[in-house]
């Protein structure tokens, strides 16, 4: 039920917060361990190398997942669009371990993958949100996301809990392979979840980002290094979907290579800049794009902020930006469909779970 809420997205939105600390109670022992399925522990650590299968926004959510594994775990990890992999597998490693991300479970691109990773004998690992389900049932193992029913179509706390649950794979991962970190995922998860909520309480100004930005254009760019070129992709998903704007997501650095050619005067230009270490070269393609006229909105990380950002995100672990910075891109792309009389919750020609490939 939506209770008080205008639509599904919103309060699932605003539910991140929430699930975050489902997620950090339910991957939690006693002992504040991890709590992990063995059998899932040991797959991890005897696989030479992570596929990664997914569509839509969970493989983006699977591009900051292999971000995680390597990073935390060094795990070599590949990620694939699931509907390309099914009739184009890549020359496979010695010992795959094949993870397939998906909040509904039903995804028929993923089943297809799964069907012929099982008749090859690899192992399967499922991570969603419906444990029951196709991909779930069919695998070898499953992680549950616990971020509840997800009801609108464009998915949101679907996407941080994944990244999420990879994260807190990566962490015990890493642990399993006496490898030596300074990273408690629970802590760090806990700061997320009070960004989270502290971005929740700031919606009119995403509202009028979106107003200012959005109302009328036929366009938006998003770009980004790094985590935050992925999340821009994901951004310019949302966007596209449900307020039928035309939406794209940018390496910063690929911009000299074409795309530039597509900024005029009033393009809205979204950047994120939460990376210290491409801080600067971020900053410098937004200067490049608003020499060519554009509209920027620059949504940065705090301690990395600059004069005349429009938003800035509380501080989170560099490596988890992602979860934060992604809630002011969903809060934009809602405001955007609303101030263009969309359906929100459920756009043109999408249906929330594709069971056809
Ligand atoms: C976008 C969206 C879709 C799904 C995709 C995969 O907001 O919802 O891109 O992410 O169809 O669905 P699942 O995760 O159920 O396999």
């Amino acid at each position: 039920e939506k209770g008080t809420y205008p639509h599904f997205m919103l309060k699932e939105i605003d539910e991140q917060p929430f699930v975050m600390r489902k997620i950090i109670q339910e991957y939690q022992d006693e002992h504040d361990d991890i709590k992990l399925d063995e059998d899932i522990r040991k797959a991890m650590k005897e696989c030479d190398r992570v596929y990664i299968i997914a569509a839509g926004t969970s493989y983006h959510a699977g591009l900051i997942g292999k971000e995680f594994l390597e990073k935390i775990a060094e795990v070599p990890t590949e990620v694939h669009v699931a509907s390309e992999f099914s009739y184009n597998f890549p020359l496979l490693s010695e010992k795959p371990l094949f993870v397939f991300i998906s909040q509904s479970g039903e995804t028929a691109d993923l089943r297809s993958v799964l069907v012929e990773t099982n008749k090859l004998g690899h192992p399967a690992l499922t991570i969603t949100n419906v444990p029951g389900s196709t991909l779930s049932r069919e695998s070898n193992y499953t992680m549950h996301l616990h971020a509840g029913p997800e009801i609108a179509v464009a998915s949101t706390k679907a996407y941080t809990a994944q990244m999420a649950v990879l994260a807190i794979l990566a962490v015990d991962t890493a642990r399993a392979k006496g490898l030596t970190l300074d990273f408690d995922p629970m802590k760090e998860l806990g700061i997320v979840s009070s960004a989270m909520e502290a971005l929740c309480d700031q919606k009119e100004l995403f509202d009028q980002i979106a107003r200012d930005y959005l109302s009328t254009t036929r366009n938006c760019f998003f770009i980004g290094r790094g985590l935050d070129y992925y999340v821009g992709l994901e951004g310019a998903l949302k966007l596209k979907e449900i307020s039928y704007i035309q939406a794209e997501g940018f390496a910063g650095g690929e911009l000299k290579h074409g795309t530039i050619a597509l900024i005029e005067d009033g393009t809205p230009v979204i950047a994120l800049a939460t990376q210290e270490h491409v801080n600067s070269s971020i900053r410098s393609n937004v200067q490049e794009v608003i020499t060519r006229g554009a509209n920027d909105c620059i949504i940065s990380l705090e301690g990395l902020d600059r004069e005349g950002d429009a938003f800035v995100i509380p501080k989170v672990h560099s490596l988890l930006t992602p979860l934060v910075s992604v809630l002011p891109l969903q809060l934009i792309s809602y405001y955007a469909a609303l101030h263009r009389d969309c359906d929100v919750d459920k756009p043109r020609n999408l249906a929330k779970s594709v069971t056809v490939e």
